[in-house]
């Protein structure tokens, strides 16, 4: 009677459903178990497979598009979680409990990776059950000749069926990916492009126009699945302003701008909306701070908040540090104070070319006149090389007698952005033009990182040429300021 029961309610669910039985039914346990409970399973399985109709084959074929948000989500503004809640179908292969740990881990490139999902499920028989289910992800395994011959291999070893069957799984919000949400959210076709920069807990983006409707969705998505992470901004400016700090506006999370970081195992608070920060610049800083020795003067005519300076008083160096932006020289101090260096660090808030013709003049003489190591630190890319021509007749050979015949003279580490084929020649030639000083031959030129596809940043280090620092005078114009405050006194 059963028998008959079964074959009715096949005839019924193939013809209606267009389901293919033979390939629910294929993993069932066949023979063994009580024909009571072989139908009860058999109709937990279809009632799992009902959503999805499977075409009329042999294995089952997986669509690997199925983490696919539910369309109901494209063009949300503001987040309902909720509303990626749905169930898909995966494959899943039957393992005996007793190998389930051994094969697990050599199937490991196909076994289901979602965030926060458990690949390891109980059957349907549950803990009495002597199998337990790996499910497998439907981008790798789309049948059950999917495996690669040394998968096959391991289950062959332990004895596993190689047949796969297919499960429900039930996915929500947290199961998903940044970009997987976004893609689902913003208009098809368009770009989702999903990074940011990380300062401290906050996140800043640069959104493109289409994005800006999505901005609040897309902050709140990234606060949820990066720890850590409390408030995304958006930078409403191009880079271009005086102090080089971004005008930003929140996205998602609290208004909260003063950020505590870590570079380099140094740390350094600011307010990110006041100042200029880039982590992109660790490896620099580090690069040129690896060079200090201890004892040497650091002259950081545009310090921001001091990740130059910082480390190179931590290091042991005396450090003259200048900034313009009034916000950067507070927080300078605040960083000395916070790293228990400022007895090491004298901070200034001047313009590049003043504190060079002024504050700098002044100890130079004496600074060359020692056996100290000398290093200028130049990083305003967008304009230090034109402030090369502040070290111009700097010093004067009559006036600084003892220094001028010594061979003790600055290193001067000077960045710049290029957009030319041979960014190292330009760099070159725009660094001399500056100094009216031909430098090729004299100078190395590192290349610190691709800023945008056609614009390179780049770093010229050379010795101060002699010729420059005490170059003859052509005009009053070009007098250091010592001398020509010198003049002016007279005259009063
Ligand atoms: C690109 S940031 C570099 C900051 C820091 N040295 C670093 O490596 O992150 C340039 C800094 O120069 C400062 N600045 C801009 N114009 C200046 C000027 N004319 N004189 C002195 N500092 C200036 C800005 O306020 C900013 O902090």
């Amino acid at each position: 009677m059963l028998r008959s029961a079964f074959k009715g309610l096949f005839t019924v669910l193939e013809t209606q459903h267009c389901l293919n039985l033979t390939s629910i039914l294929r993993p069932l346990p066949c023979g063994g178990g009580s024909p009571k409970r072989a139908l009860g399973t058999i109709l937990v399985r279809f009632k799992s497979t009902q959503l999805t109709p499977m075409p009329r084959q042999e294995q089952p074929s997986l669509d690997p598009e199925l983490y696919r948000a539910p369309s109901a989500v494209r063009g949300m503004t503001c987040l309902d979680r909720g509303a990626f809640a749905q169930t898909i179908t995966v494959p899943g292969i039957r393992i005996p409990k007793v190998v389930i740990n051994k094969v697990v881990k050599r199937l490991k490139r196909v076994a289901l990776k979602r965030p926060g999902l458990k690949r390891v499920v109980d059957e349907d028989g549950g803990e009495e059950s002597e199998h337990k289910l790996l499910l497998l992800d439907p981008t790798k395994i789309t049948s059950s000749d999917a495996f690669s011959e040394e998968e096959a291999g391991t289950l062959r070893a332990f004895e596993v069926a190689q047949e796969v069957s297919q499960h429900e799984l039930k996915l929500t919000y947290d199961n998903l990916k940044t970009e997987e949400i976004l893609r689902a959210v913003l208009p098809e076709g368009q770009d989702v492009t999903s990074g940011f920069s990380r300062v401290g807990h906050i996140a800043h983006m640069n959104l493109r126009d289409h994005q800006l409707p999505y901005g609040n969705l897309i902050g709140q998505v990234l606060i949820d699945k990066n720890p850590g992470i409390t408030c995304v901004v958006n930078k409403t400016n191009t880079i271009d302003s005086t102090y080089r700090n971004f005008q930003m506006e929140v996205l998602a999370g609290e208004n909260k701008m003063v950020a505590k970081v870590r570079e380099n195992g140094v740390p350094f608070e600011f307010d990110f909306s006041q100042v200029y920060w880039n982590p992109r610049l660790s490896t620099e800083h580090e690069r040129v701070v690896s060079t200090l020795n201890r004892g040497d003067m650091v002259l950081d005519v545009f310090a921001g908040v001091g990740p130059f300076a910082v480390p190179a008083a931590r290091r042991g160096c005396m450090v003259l540090a200048n900034d313009l932006n009034p916000e950067s020289h507070r927080w300078l101090k605040h960083n000395c104070q916070l790293n228990k260096v400022s007895s090491k660090v004298t901070t200034f808030n001047l313009d590049g070319r003043e504190f060079i013709r002024g504050p700098v003049r002044e100890q130079l003489p004496g600074l060359l006149a020692s056996e100290v190591g000398v290093h200028f630190v130049m990083n305003l890319p967008a304009l230090a090389l034109e402030f090369l021509d502040a070290f111009k007749s700097l010093l004067v050979p009559e006036l600084d007698k003892e220094t001028s015949g010594k061979s003790n003279l600055p290193k001067v580490h000077c960045y710049g952005f290029s957009k030319e084929d041979d960014p190292k020649k330009d760099m070159v030639a725009r660094a001399s033009a500056s100094l009216g000083f031909e430098l090729e031959g004299h100078c190395s030129v590192h290349m610190v990182r691709n800023v945008a596809p056609n614009k390179e940043m780049m770093c010229v280090s050379f010795t101060l040429p002699r010729e420059v620092l005490y170059g003859a005078h052509k005009d009053s114009q070009d007098e250091p300021a010592a001398k020509r405050q010198k003049c002016e006194e007279k005259l009063d």
